[in-house]
This record gives C-alpha cells, sequence and structure tokens, in this order.
C-alpha cells in the first residue's frame, strides 16, 4: 500500500489537534466496521468557521484525513464546509488507497456532524440544512 507525502505528512504531523472547549458545534462519527471514531470541534462567527478541531481515535488514513479536512474549512463559510466532500480531501492528500477512502467518508460526515449539532443549538432543524449523517458503512 502506498502513501502520498502528504499523507505520510498529515498523519505524523496532524493539523488542528485537539478540542475546543466553547466550540459552537461538535459533531461526532463513528465507523462500526473497524471501530475508528472522529470528533470535530467547531468555532462559528458569524457564519464563518473561524476553528476547527478534531480528536480522531482511528487509523492512519482517518487522522491525515481529519486533519486536512479541518485545514479545508478553516476561515471558509457554513456553505462551502457543506460542499467539503471526502473526494475533495482525498485530492488535497494527493490520493488514498483504494481500501482507504472510506476513512475520508469519516472526515466529511463529522464535519456535517458538526455542523448539524451548530444548527440544533441555534434551534434550526439541520436536516433540510445538512442532510442526514450517514455512517460510512464499510
Ligand atoms: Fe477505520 Fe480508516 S480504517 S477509518
Amino acid at each position: 500500500m502506498m502513501y502520498s507525502e502528504k499523507v505520510m505528512d498529515h498523519f505524523a504531523n496532524p493539523r488542528n489537534v485537539g478540542e475546543i472547549e466553547d466550540a459552537d458545534g461538535v459533531g461526532e462519527i463513528g465507523n462500526a466496521k473497524c471501530g475508528d471514531i472522529m470528533k470535530m470541534y467547531l468555532k462559528i462567527d458569524d457564519g464563518i468557521i473561524t476553528d476547527a478541531k478534531f480528536k480522531t481515535f482511528g487509523c492512519g488514513a482517518a487522522v491525515a484525513t481529519s486533519s486536512m479536512a479541518t485545514e479545508l474549512i478553516k476561515g471558509k463559510s457554513i456553505d462551502d464546509a457543506l460542499k467539503l466532500t471526502n473526494a475533495a480531501v482525498v485530492e488535497a492528500l494527493d490520493g488514498l488507497p483504494a481500501v482507504k477512502i472510506h476513512c475520508s467518508v469519516l472526515a466529511e460526515q463529522a464535519v456535517r456532524s458538526a455542523l448539524s449539532d451548530y444548527y440544533t443549538r441555534q434551534g434550526i432543524d439541520p436536516l433540510p440544512i445538512v442532510g442526514e449523517i450517514k455512517e460510512p458503512e464499510e
């Protein structure tokens, strides 16, 4: 199995690890099959994601994709963060082996889960905006 230099870098030196005490949205997503869990914390100000941190108990690809996902959404609007796909995360990492693609889905869904929590806290039904949060099934 071959990992790109970017994947190795984000695995060895993950960006934005930790939690945000006063987060505006917290998401958690797991993959029942591999048992990996990803937690995502977002600080949101005026519709802009001003900070993002994560904690991942999982494989190297899960760590690398959550690291890259936080980098990609920081400073972006909620709308842009909602458009973040796992494919975009994989592309930003210069690819992932096929058997590891599902790990990037965990990162995509962790972001959506945190945004869903953000809307719930505002008293807004997140479903029409964020859609259903899906646990990756692979
Ligand atoms: Fe579980 Fe990668 S093997 S997320």
